[in-house]
């Protein structure tokens, strides 16, 4: 089989996506409409021509601007079941995925709309499509500490249905220790922690998420690269990284497909898992991240096929449903 059809085929895991970056121009148009909101590009194709980053930055301004039309729970709900459509068709199997309720809480949105919306499709997905979840809510970073610690609050009631706490948004600047607190609160509450770092920002910000988060898998963790004590750790420890090529090309972590660093990750040991973080802006679910990165870096069948597995070694599902797929 050609390699486009063996990673369709491949049975894979998204532990790295942000729903609201799911968020697909021709979805946004529809919603923004039944809310009597507009959104300032006059349609679909002049939405989509705005989609050049040159940096993380530019790509959240547009980012969160998309996701302000979101206000009712339907509205998170059909987002959720869009994406879920989606990756099914990929043959995805189990998705841990991010949101971020700071987005809406601050527009006066409910907590309750955007939680229940995206909690109720995540239920039918695993019903009807059968895909496995797991919700993480993720901080933005370039709030303060203590509006992370009020979202913290609002989520204590829904403990049963969100596993983790994350950390993302503008990363220079803004290093995990800022969130120190909040992380050591989310811990004793029970919840598992993940961060962002390394995507921007240096491998000092992956040294304080595994030291002062706790996290249990670094999202990007790309510069990592620069620091071989870091490395060493990352690899002792099977601490995942949550890599994502296509983003680290829009967003000009990269220059070039053919320049990313993953083989010299998998010699490393690291175990790394590919997976497509906004897949509406930046060109590609999950097929098309494999598909990309094993062309340009001609990987084969078997590092295909490991890259895919580590994706559920690397996942919160429990070790009998790890088994299944290993
Ligand atoms: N929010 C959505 N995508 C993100 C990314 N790649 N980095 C940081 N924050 C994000
Ligand atoms: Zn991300």
């Amino acid at each position: 089989t050609s390699i486009q059809a063996f990673i369709q085929d491949l049975p894979k895991t998204e532990l790295h996506l942000h729903i609201e970056g799911t968020f697909e121009p021709e979805l946004m148009f529809k919603i923004a409409k039944r809310n009597n909101l507009t959104i300032p590009y006059a349609d679909v194709d002049e939405l989509k021509r705005a989609y050049s980053f040159n940096n993380l930055q530019e790509f959240l301004d547009i980012y969160y601007a998309g996701a302000s039309v979101l206000i009712k729970e339907q509205d998170f709900y059909d987002l959720t079941w869009a994406y879920l459509t989606k990756v099914h068709e990929q043959n995805v199997k189990h998705v841990e995925i991010f949101f971020d309720p700071q987005t809406h809480t601050d527009r006066n949105v409910p907590f309750e709309y955007v939680l229940n919306g995206i909690y109720k499709a995540l239920e039918d997905g695993e019903k009807q499509l059968g895909i496995s979840f797991k919700l993480i809510m993720s901080f933005l970073r370039h709030l303060d500490e203590a509006s992370a610690f009020k979202t913290l609050e609002q989520a204590l009631p829904y403990k049963d249905k969100i596993v983790a706490v994350g950390l993302d948004s503008s990363e220079l600047g803004n290093p995990p220790s800022k969130f120190k607190n909040v992380f050591q609160k989310a811990l004793e509450e029970g919840f598992l922690t993940v961060a962002h770092a390394g995507e921007e920002g240096p491998s000092e910000y992956i040294w304080e998420a595994l030291d002062l988060l706790k996290v249990t898998r670094i999202d990007h963790g790309n510069r990592c690269l620069d620091d071989s004590k870091l490395i060493k750790r990352l690899a002792e420890e099977q601490m995942p990284l949550t890599l994502c090529p296509l983003s680290n090309l829009e967003l000009k972590v990269i220059k070039d497909l053919k320049e990313y660093p993953l083989v010299k990750m998998m010699e490393y040991n690291l175990l790394v898992t590919i997976n497509s973080d906004d897949p509406a802006y930046f060109g590609g679910y999950m097929n098309e991240n494999f598909g990309g990165i094993a062309k340009a870096l001609n990987l084969s069948k078997t590092q295909i096929a490991e890259l895919a597995k580590n994706g559920f070694k690397a996942s919160w599902l429990s070790d009998e449903k790890k088994e299944s797929y290993l």
